[in-house]
């Protein structure tokens, strides 16, 4: 699959298959998300990968502020990719402060690369996602214990796709930029 069909042809996926995608390809799948860019090559994007049925069952119950929507994804889903960062790091060079009047946003920002690279990566291999920010950070990382020094960024539902959704609309060219 080349770049651009890659971009244009994935879609959120919110219907999956009744069946598991296998840990090895989803480590893949990682792999080829390591690759993409960060604040001062960082690398603070972190993957926790549930496949758990129990833990999917309560990240839909405790995990999304009761959002029917996400819940009924959730009821669906054979994978679930937590999305986390490591604080503190992007936005700043050698001092231990931020360098930019973005502060600490940085660190979303890689997170929101690190996401669409994981999808993209995904699509490429033949596996569904779709991303969740409709969340509760604070009970999705009691729920699958993350670390003290990471936060969650979002949820990326995954699986083999049991639906292939229209492309959803976008803005014309001209309207969303401009040259100078
Ligand atoms: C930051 C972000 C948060 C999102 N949150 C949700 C969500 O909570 N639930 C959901 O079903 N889709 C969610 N989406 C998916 C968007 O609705 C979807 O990407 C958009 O409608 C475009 O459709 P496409 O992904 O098929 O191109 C989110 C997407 C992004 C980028």
């Amino acid at each position: 699959m080349d770049a651009i069909t890659m971009i244009k042809e994935r879609r959120s996926v919110r219907t999956f298959k009744n069946e598991k995608v296998d840990r090895e390809l989803m480590k893949e799948i990682v792999d080829i998300s390591r690759w993409a860019p960060s604040w001062g090559n960082f690398q603070v994007g972190r993957y926790t990968l549930v496949d758990d049925k129990a833990t999917i069952e309560r990240l839909g119950i405790e995990g999304v502020n009761g959002f029917v929507y996400n819940i009924n994804t959730l009821k669906e889903a054979k994978g679930v990719a937590v999305l986390s960062f490591v604080k503190g790091k992007s936005g700043k060079l050698d001092q231990d402060e931020y360098v930019t009047s973005k502060d600490s946003s940085w660190e979303v920002f890689d997170a929101g690369i690190a996401c669409q690279t994981f999808c993209l990566a995904a699509h490429a291999k033949g596996v569904g996602t779709v991303i969740m920010g409709v969340i509760n950070d604070e009970s999705i990382s009691e729920i699958v214990g993350l670390p003290e020094e990471e936060t969650v960024a979002a949820l990326i539902v995954y699986g083999y796709p049991d639906e292939k959704p229209v492309a959803t609309p976008r803005m014309d060219v001209e309207d969303i930029m401009r040259f100078v």
